[in-house]
């Protein structure tokens, strides 16, 4: 199928995006960073806040979540909020507090797995570090995050003279004494933690004494990249869910001024259940909006009717058809690569979408000029869930379950395609001023 010069430099930038953003803290960090460039200004949680309409404003909680959003010129309590929202996490793996340790002479770093990921995956690819160290200063601490470049660790596979059966039983592996990573060999002058605490204090410049603490994920040296007979479609880790970060925060920044007030929020901790403070299951939502409507003037009453005239996507991946795997499926919801936004349902509310707001997305997209898929699970396959769920239930607004497709979530190595990108951005900018 042809793809559109504007979808391939969106997919392009989706995954310089992506690189950029080796753990939750890297993509918001990207996600400020493109903010910042087009004059959205930080608000901070713990001083009171001004709001001037024109203006785009982000707060942040915790590190790794973000909510950026426009003030539209309808007054807030008539039009309520157009809000997106995504998470900024990848189930992976994660480094254990104490994680270097040294035998049968070489030094292995212990892992902890977040959330869901494909485990197998991780085997033989160029992996590396990236995340959050604490630093002392002179008066406290301070944090800084932290990427290393080059690839520093490896989890090689057994050869298969020592695992004769791994292509009929696929690979198994111990989650405690088989996925340490290789990290080097150990040195007899320093321990193992000594070993690797220099190798931090040295990225940073500072001494291995002045490292507090620190967060580090296990992230996929190997860029984004095209592929395909005519490059229509693309491969990278984190598509879920960095890709629908990626389309709302586009598609906030690619709207001047809206109507009602627009909302583009990120979550931490989708991938192991939303329930933290800076999560969708706590008070970061309903305490950002609740401060928008204070700041522009709203009572009570107003901030309940806001509510009521509001509505929510709930932006995350949805399971792209892959022929080898036709009973994976059900046969009447195979959601086709590069065909448009996917509507999620679940009538036990795995997903928040019902059929008055899936109806409202469908004429989004065809105001939009997009199409659009209706996904269900097997009923005999236990279904994922999203934020959409809990972001309804806690703030009470209508609410969609929505995706692009994609295969092979929560592999290392996602892939989609590449007009999604751009239709799913297009989608959401009609929302944004709808
Ligand atoms: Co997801």
């Amino acid at each position: 199928m042809p793809i559109t010069t504007e979808a391939r430099s969106h997919a392009q930038d989706l995954l310089q995006f992506i690189d950029a953003s080796p753990s939750p803290w890297h993509a918001v960090q990207t996600m400020e960073q493109r903010l910042q460039a087009q004059g959205f200004v930080q608000l901070q949680e713990t001083q009171r806040w001004k709001l001037e309409a024109g203006r785009g404003y982000y707060v942040m909680r915790g590190g790794a979540s973000l909510i950026a959003f426009k003030p539209g010129h309808k007054p807030l309590g008539d039009s309520g909020f157009r809000m997106i929202g995504a998470h900024t996490d990848s189930p992976g793996l994660r480094l254990k507090t104490n994680a270097a340790h040294a035998s049968d002479g070489m030094v292995r770093l212990g892992v902890e797995i977040y959330g869901g990921p494909i485990l197998a995956t991780f085997t033989d690819r160029d992996l590396s570090l990236a995340g959050r160290v604490n630093i002392r200063t002179a008066d406290g601490f301070e944090t800084r995050l932290i990427k290393f470049e080059q690839p520093l660790l490896r989890l090689p596979n057994l050869a298969i003279h020592m695992n004769r059966e791994v292509n009929e039983q696929g690979l198994k592996l111990n989650k405690q004494t088989e996925l340490p990573l290789l990290y080097g060999i150990a040195d007899e002058k320093s321990s193992a933690r000594e070993q690797f605490h220099n190798h931090l204090a040295s990225k940073l410049e500072v001494s291995a004494q002045e490292i507090l603490t620190c967060e580090l994920n296990v992230f996929d040296t190997q860029p984004g990249t095209f592929w395909g007979a005519e490059q229509e479609f693309i491969a990278a880790s984190q598509l879920d869910n960095l890709a629908s970060c990626h389309a709302a925060l586009s598609a906030l920044l690619d709207t001047a001024s809206p109507a009602t007030t627009a909302i583009a929020a990120f979550f931490d901790h989708e991938e192991v259940g939303s329930e933290s403070a800076a999560g969708a299951g706590g008070s970061f939502a309903g305490d950002v909006i609740g401060r928008i409507s204070l700041a522009l003037g709203l009572d009570e009453e107003e901030q309940h009717c806001a509510a009521a005239h509001s509505f929510f996507i709930s932006a995350d991946m949805a399971h792209a058809y892959q022929p080898n795997f036709p009973n994976a499926y059900e046969p009447n919801h195979r959601v086709m690569v590069n065909a448009g936004p996917v509507i999620k349902t679940n009538s036990n509310q795995r997903y928040s979408t019902n059929a008055v707001t899936a109806a409202r997305f469908i004429t989004l997209c065809e105001s939009a000029g997009v199409p659009c898929q209706n996904y269900t699970h097997r009923t005999d396959l236990g279904c994922g869930s999203t934020i959409g769920p809990t972001i309804a239930a806690r703030l009470g607004v209508a609410s969609v379950d929505v995706g692009s497709p994609m295969w092979a979530m929560h592999s290392l190595r996602e892939s989609a395609g590449v007009q999604d990108v751009a239709y799913m951005i297009a989608a959401m900018k009609t929302a944004f001023s709808s």
